[in-house]
């Protein structure tokens, strides 16, 4: 059976299916490949992808419910990761229906579906943004969430609520990753890094919001891969006997907002972390490293630093974001 993703075209999709292809599994991925920012991005990611054997491609919007409902109709999958949303919080300020449509119309109908034909895992993405005005650090997964401050951020709450609602009533087991900045190769062009770069190359100042004073952890993509992986093959576990599909105790089958990500890169602003990694430790015996940590181990500074050097040269050459790394479907090889 294949693995069902969602959003492949987007910067976290290509990855995880890029090192799911790699590994021999079959992957379906699906994307409507709006045009929220460069659809020559996103098709060249697809392209990467092209070259495996066992990734395959449809183009689908999960706010279709018909359509979606199809996909699973003709076919089961082993575990899904969905990664398709509308994403960027300042974006929902001016664009609050495409955050309606994608995370809550398209997720519902994912859940739907999934109800349907449930897979072994439903991954999703959810975000740190849902820990919005909480003042408590670091943030924890054990933290109460009930101050979204942005449209984007309420949506992926929603979506929380809502797989925890699945998991109680239809026994799927689902599991919420809050995600903290990801950045590295292939990223979106809308983030902080790719903003700057692009501001620096064209010699315009630099935007930095509240007066330079912030913080924030990011994570490098490679570590959310790879808890994606460790967290496929491990769905909650869904109490057994017989039960009642809306047995309190079958709630334990959504594990939401399992953390798996922080602190991979302190900014040195940044006195706190913004979050504990202890959740992730326990459900996959895993954890990123801080960069600092690795830098001195002298694992994360080559691939950080050819990765700066190649989003640099390929902003100023061609403008198109196909040249961040080598092409070739092997993972970059990182000097350890
Ligand atoms: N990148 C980060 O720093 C970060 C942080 C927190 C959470 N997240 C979440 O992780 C997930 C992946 O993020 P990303 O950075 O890869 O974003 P991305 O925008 O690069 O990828 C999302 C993909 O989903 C597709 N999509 C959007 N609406 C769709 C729809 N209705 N039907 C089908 N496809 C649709 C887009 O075309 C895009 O290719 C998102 O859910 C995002 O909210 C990302």
């Amino acid at each position: 059976m294949p693995v069902l993703i969602t959003g492949v075209a987007g910067f976290i999709g290509f990855h995880v299916a890029r090192r799911l292809c790699e590994a021999g599994t079959e992957v379906l991925g699906i994307d409507n490949l709006n045009g929220y920012y460069s659809v020559e991005l996103k098709r060249a990611r697809l392209q990467q992808l092209s070259g495996f054997a066992n990734f395959r491609f449809q183009p689908l919007d999960i706010a279709n419910s018909v359509d979606l409902q199809q996909l699973f109709t003709g076919q089961a999958f082993s575990e899904v990761i969905h990664l398709a949303a509308q994403a960027g919080v300042r974006y929902s300020l001016d664009n609050p229906g495409a955050y309606g449509q994608a995370n809550l119309v398209g997720f519902l109908n994912l859940l739907e579906a999934c109800r349907q034909q449930p897979p072994r895992h439903l991954i999703y993405a959810s975000s740190s943004s849902v820990y919005g005005a909480n003042a408590k650090l670091p943030f924890s997964v054990d933290d109460p969430v009930e101050q979204p401050v942005s449209l984007y951020a309420a949506s992926k709450r929603a979506n929380e609520l809502m797989a925890y609602s699945y998991a109680h009533l239809y026994r799927l087991p689902t599991t919420g990753l809050r995600f903290f900045t990801v950045y590295g190769p292939w990223g979106r062009p809308d983030m902080a890094l790719f903003k700057f770069t692009r501001a620096m190359l064209e010699g315009r100042p630099i935007e930095i919001y509240n007066n330079g004073l912030m913080g924030r952890d990011f994570t490098y993509i490679d570590d959310i891969v790879e808890s994606i992986l460790r967290l496929r093959l491990k769905p909650p576990s869904l109490p057994t006997g017989n039960r009642p599909a809306s047995c309190s105790t079958s709630a334990a089958a959504s594990r939401c907002g399992c953390c798996i990500s922080s602190s991979a890169w302190r900014t040195p602003w940044a006195s706190r972390p913004s979050a504990t990694t202890c959740h992730c430790k326990r459900e996959t015996c895993w954890r990123p490293g801080p960069m600092w940590a690795r830098w001195r181990a002298g694992s994360t500074s080559p691939r950080t630093h050819r990765w700066n050097t190649a989003l640099t040269l390929s902003l100023a050459g061609t403008g198109i974001f196909t040249g961040f790394e080598p092409r070739t479907h092997n993972r970059p090889q990182v000097a350890s």
